[in-house]
């Protein structure tokens, strides 16, 4: 099997992104669209060979991760075989889950930053779950999947362009899943409007607006351990979009985005980073090390995508600012408009009112158009938690599918392309909100791609 550490990973990263730059090709100031050389075959609609029992293994049991060991332990059909983490109470908490359950003892990996590696050696694991901060993501999916197992990543799937590039060319190489877990795509709202989208309900997409617009500062009073620990940083380190995909997810979707559709460009705006000194101001003393870095992110990052059919998505994130949450989840059509945060729907035909006024009342709405996946399982996703069930419906499916032989729902293109929009939007931001070509991860087999087919409406 061939490791790599996080170094060694970082080293080739560079050397790719030099090499390219020589060979003219890959991410170049506003030449991210030209693909390097393909390696392997294309993973569009990869089954993979069915699995009776899905035997799975964890990296990073932090806060996302023990709910994600939770969860899967009440999936049937999986045994969790072995867990990493390198924060010995964080792992004991969870082998300490499973066994008050009356499960087997899963094998446990720590000690080192390289541990997982001796996880990943093992013989007996097929998928294997990454929960740990960013950085971690891409060279672990990439070691995941060169040990013959299938990598699901937590979002953002990887960081950089390069990243992104190295980690599809390992899954077309290997033939293995990589699919980042957009959880959002399975919200019973999300997969409602999906499932209207498809019916034709809001006519000829047009444009979309998404967002991740969620006051996190207090999480930069998490020093030690827990996600501030390490998230906080990229408030110093990058100037953009430091999370796009949990409100571009479901707006992809709706818009066919790989499969028929795909992102062309984007241009992107920041508003002053203020926020964030001036919490670290009220809320630590003058010598702190929150009080030590100089937050460049701009509390408010815009950016807008345009697609090749000539579709526009506004995609905004600010985890700064007081105000309410939100994702937006904007879809607008020839026909009309459904907007979240508050749930309101608008149409010319077909809806209960003038399109010149909102429909806030959704229960016919549910009583129509909720999904099929909702209609069978939502009532027990939402027994079993995870942001309203959606968490949950996710492991479900993903189970579901590898048990069954059937595509996953989210492939590692769509990861990518989602996830890019991060370093994309930086660059656009330095460069006076330049439009930057979004590189194209399918090589062009968007175009005669299937669109999803959980809607049973292709
Ligand atoms: N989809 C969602 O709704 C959602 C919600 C929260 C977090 N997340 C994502 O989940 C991921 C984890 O976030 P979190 O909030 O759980 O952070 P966290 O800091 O609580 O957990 C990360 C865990 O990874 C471990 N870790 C770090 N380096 C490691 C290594 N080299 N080997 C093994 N373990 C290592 C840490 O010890 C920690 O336990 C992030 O990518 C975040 O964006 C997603």
């Amino acid at each position: 099997m061939k490791q790599f550490n996080r170094r060694d990973f970082l080293k080739a990263a560079s050397a790719a992104a030099a090499a390219s730059v020589v060979a003219g090709c890959a991410s170049g100031a506003n030449g991210s669209a030209i693909a390097p050389a393909q390696q392997g075959q294309s993973v569009i609609g990869l089954i993979a060979p069915k699995m009776d029992v899905v035997r799975v293994g964890f990296i990073g049991v932090g806060q996302r991760g023990f709910g994600h060991v939770k969860r899967m332990s009440h999936i049937a059909g999986t045994e969790i075989k072995a867990i990493c983490d390198t924060h010995n109470e964080v792992l004991e908490q969870s082998a300490k889950y499973l066994t008050d359950k009356g499960l087997a003892k899963p094998a446990l990996y720590t000690g080192s930053d390289n541990a997982y590696q001796a996880m990943l050696n093992r013989d007996d694991i097929d998928i294997v779950i990454i929960s740990t901060p960013w950085a971690w993501h891409a060279p672990m999916a990439i070691d995941t999947m060169n040990s013959g197992k299938h990598a699901f990543v937590e979002v953002p799937l990887a960081l950089t362009v390069e990243e992104m590039w190295q980690i599809v060319d390992t899954a077309e190489r290997t033939q293995k899943n990589c699919m980042m877990m957009e959880n959002v795509n399975y919200g019973r709202d999300e997969l409602m409007v999906l499932n209207m989208v498809r019916q034709g309900v809001f006519g000829e997409l047009l444009h979309g607006e998404a967002a991740y617009i969620h006051e996190l500062r207090w999480q930069m009073k998490e020093v030690e351990h827990k996600t501030g620990s390490w998230r906080t940083a990229w408030h110093a380190k990058r100037n953009g979009n430091l999370y796009p995909t949990h409100g571009l997810g479901p707006v992809s979707q709706y818009m066919n985005i790989n499969r028929g559709d795909r992102f062309d460009f984007l241009t992107s705006m920041s508003s002053p980073a203020l926020g964030r000194s001036a919490y670290a101001k009220k809320e630590f003393p003058a010598d702190h090390q929150r009080n030590q870095l100089n937050y460049i992110a701009g509390d408010m990052n815009t950016t807008l995508i345009k697609t090749v059919k000539g579709r526009s998505i506004m995609v905004q994130h600010d985890t700064t600012t007081p105000r309410p949450y939100s994702r937006h989840n904007l879809i607008q059509g020839t026909n009309g408009v459904f907007a979240g945060f508050p749930n309101r729907i608008a149409l010319e035909d077909g809806g209960s009112k003038s399109f010149h006024e909102w429909d806030y009342e959704m229960a016919d709405w549910y009583k129509k158009y909720d999904h099929p996946l909702w209609l069978k399982m939502g009532e027990e996703a939402q027994r079993n938690g995870g942001h309203g069930g959606m968490d949950f419906l996710m492991f479900w499916r993903m189970i579901y599918c590898l048990r069954n032989g059937e595509a996953l729902d989210q492939d590692v293109y769509d990861g990518a392309a989602w996830s890019v929009i991060s370093p994309l939007s930086a660059q656009s931001v330095s460069n006076r909100s330049a439009s930057i070509d979004i590189p194209d991860f399918t090589r062009g087999a968007w175009q005669s791609a299937k669109p999803l087919a959980i809607v049973g409406r292709e």
